[in-house]
């Protein structure tokens, strides 16, 4: 470990770390790809993804364990979900198993920029492809490159563990023809003045409602939302608009086989948001973030958690997946990858 980073005090930026991935497309296949030292991407002033945006990209964070390991957190969901992407924005699938691989070979190659055990911090890991060629009419590339590229990251939101506030905006989560479920770029692009709305007025996200009713709790701008009942189960939305959260899917599993707890995706109309007793973000960024109240419109919603600390469900479920994590508790099989 000798780089020069205050490991503590990390936030959730961009640090240059030593090596990236890069496979380029070309002619219906994918090259053998290599590692790069080259941060910078040069492109025709024409490519897909400068013109129509033809990008996704995935997430997932390498942790150092209790015992001093290096390990990722199932990162075989990630290539899974970053082939839908492909396929939705018909772009060609990088092999899943390629992928794994490639994420297994940057980490290693920058393995010093992993963060000790214990600092709250992560190697986090972006995947991401884009369209290279001159398009001019709108359809897809037929070049494109594939990049892995690492950072060093602490919390994603300020103030570590203590609870957000989230507001529900005006606008919609914007996410075109219903592609919210896919990781792209350009979803993310018409989120960017919610979001940035949101912050001028002091919140610190946007809960999203669906756009065909404005009625039913969707996600925020990079997380998902669980909510606890006052009888302790664990809910959170149905829907096909939004990103279908690794984090979710894994909090899921260990409220119904760890902690014994019921645990439920359905339907949540706004309106029940008065009868929740604790509310969280979950990502890969975001891990289980409180949040201690939403605004809609002028009407506050306290949940009984409050503004200080975690809810006593939420940290539980918080213990556990860090848990699973770090290697202080049992993984479910083929959860935790190792690395070195
Ligand atoms: N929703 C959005 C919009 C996101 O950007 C993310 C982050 O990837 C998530 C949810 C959480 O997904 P995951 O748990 O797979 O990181
Ligand atoms: C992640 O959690 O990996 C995300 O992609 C969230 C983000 C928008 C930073």
């Amino acid at each position: 470990m000798n780089k020069n980073i205050d490991w503590s005090n990390l936030g959730f930026g961009y640090i240059k770390t030593d090596y990236r991935y890069v496979s380029n497309y070309k002619d219906g296949k994918w090259d053998n790809g290599n590692i790069t030292t080259d941060e910078t991407v040069t492109l025709n002033e024409s490519a897909g993804v400068l013109q129509y945006a033809q990008t996704c990209f995935e997430g997932l964070k390498a942790y150092r364990t209790i015992d001093n390991k290096v390990v990722c957190f199932r990162p075989d969901m990630n290539a899974s979900r970053m082939a839908d992407s492909a396929k939705r924005l018909e772009m060609p699938v990088f092999p899943e198993n390629r992928f794994i691989y490639a994420v297994k070979e940057v980490v290693k190659r920058n393995i010093d920029f992993v963060p000790p055990y214990g600092l709250g911090a992560a190697l986090y890991i972006r995947p991401y492809m884009f369209g290279t060629n001159p398009v001019m009419g709108v359809k897809p590339a037929d070049e494109y490159q594939f990049r892995i590229f690492t950072s060093p990251v602490g919390p994603y939101f300020k103030g570590g563990a203590k609870p957000i506030t989230l507001r529900v905006p005006d606008f919609d989560r914007a996410a075109p023809l219903g592609t919210g479920h896919v990781k792209a770029g350009l979803n993310y692009a018409m989120s960017l003045h919610a979001i940035v709305d949101a912050h001028k007025q002091g919140y610190n996200e946007n809960m999203y409602l669906d756009s065909a009713t404005r009625t039913k709790v969707e996600e925020t701008g990079g997380a998902n939302i669980i909510f606890v009942t006052k009888d302790n189960k664990v809910v959170t939305p149905k829907s096909n608009t939004i990103l279908p959260s690794i984090t979710r899917r894994s909090l899921m599993y260990v409220a119904k086989k760890y902690l014994g707890l019921q645990a439920e995706e359905r339907e949540i109309r706004i309106e029940e948001l008065n009868d929740f007793k604790e509310c969280a973000l979950c990502g890969t960024a975001a891990v289980l973030s409180p949040v201690g109240k939403v605004v809609d419109h002028g009407k506050e919603i306290l949940f009984p958690s409050g503004m200080e600390k975690m809810g006593e469900i939420t940290k539980k479920l918080y213990d556990t997946l860090t848990g699973i994590q770090m290697g202080k508790i049992e993984p479910p099989e083929g959860w935790i990858v190792t690395i070195e």
